[in-house]
């Protein structure tokens, strides 16, 4: 791993850095930029927004990931689905996204079931359209085995139920496999839990070329008759060009498979991908608890740091105040 990318991760982890940053919050650039701070109802607002300004379609997340406190759990479970039901009252398409270690997964694995549950259940409840849908998202390499098993879970029982791989994985293509006669939706990302060369693939190069392995078995002709849902969730042009063309090359129509980026992340180049015709979505997180999502964005762009400076410096300044 590299060593900024390792030390933003340590940085994510450092409780008390975290606390002091969750109460500057609402004056934070760095929070602003990456976040919509505020509950599940200032979430559908800019959710509102950028379906009106741009047309992009938003999937919603509430913050508060490695979390081992029953009631914090309670509290995003809670506010996971009351984002689904605000989503379909403001007749914008139902997608919310959960870590699995946010609704219960560090307490014991059936609490994690049970609340994915109650998400799913709602979101199922709240959305007509055919890719209504709750998408988990893919933690450490400890949570990929029970998140797999999540999903499974989810998906017997009828739910609409999606989840992320990581292709920097060397095991997500056996991953990958089962899924590919499913209908779900399967968002694939790079991996922001850089491992050694034993668990993945090292370096931009090799990456890139994973990711488009399991992007053509994504657009694989078995995948389309089987209903599922490719999303590529990436901010690489080289990759968005690539899958595009392989998409619609291969008869996949815009609608059949999404193209999906960080709110905050290339906004402009977000817009003009959905001007030209793309279905381009925004994983939207919302809360309060934003410093170690805000942390990782830094650690994958160090051009970000300018943002984590003003963020420290103005702790500084407050705590001298
Ligand atoms: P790369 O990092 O190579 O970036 C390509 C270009 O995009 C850069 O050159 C830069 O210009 C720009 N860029 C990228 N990140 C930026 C940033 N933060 N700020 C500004 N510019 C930036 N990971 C995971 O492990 N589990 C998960 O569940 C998810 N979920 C998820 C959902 C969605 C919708 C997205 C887009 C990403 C994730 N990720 C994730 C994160 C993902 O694994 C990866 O770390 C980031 O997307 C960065 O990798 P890129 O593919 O964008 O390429």
């Amino acid at each position: 791993m590299g060593y900024w990318q390792s030390s933003m991760i340590a940085l994510a982890r450092n409780r008390k850095v975290g606390t002091a940053m969750h109460h500057l919050a609402g004056g934070t650039a760095l929070a602003r930029r990456f976040v919509a701070i505020g509950d599940a109802a200032a979430a559908v607002v800019e959710a509102r927004r950028l379906q009106a300004r741009m047309g992009i379609g938003a999937t919603l997340c509430a913050l508060g990931e490695y979390v081992t406190d029953a009631a914090a759990v309670e509290r995003t479970v809670e506010v996971s689905a009351e984002a689904a039901r605000r989503l379909h009252a403001a007749g914008l398409e139902v997608r919310v996204s959960a870590d699995p270690t946010a609704i219960g997964l560090l307490i014991s694995e059936a609490i994690c079931h049970r609340n994915a549950e109650r998400i799913a259940e709602a979101v199922a409840g709240a959305g007509a359209d055919p890719w209504t849908r709750l998408i988990l998202d893919m933690e450490d390499l400890s949570t990929v085995e029970p998140t797999l098993r999540l999903h499974a879970g989810l998906l017997a029982r009828g739910l609409p139920v999606g989840l992320t791989l990581q292709a920097r994985l060397l095991r997500c293509e056996a991953d990958l496999r089962p899924l590919l006669s499913r209908r779900t939706a399967v968002r694939l990302v790079k991996g922001a839990f850089p491992l050694g060369s034993a668990q993945d693939h090292q370096g931009r190069a090799d990456i890139r070329r994973a990711y488009l392995g399991l992007a053509r078995s994504m657009l694989s002709p078995e995948a389309h008759d089987a209903g599922l849902l490719p999303i590529f969730a990436t901010h690489d042009e080289l990759l968005v060009d690539a899958v595009t063309r392989m998409a619609l090359g291969g008869g996949w129509r815009d609608g059949e498979f999404e193209l999906e980026m960080l709110y905050g992340v290339r906004p402009a180049w977000q817009q003009q991908l959905r001007a030209a015709g793309r279905s381009v979505r925004a994983y939207l997180p919302f809360g309060m608890e934003w410093w170690p999502y805000a942390i990782r964005r830094v650690g994958e762009h160090p051009r970000n740091s300018l943002l984590l400076a003003r963020a420290l410096l103005e702790r500084g300044y407050r705590s001298t105040t």
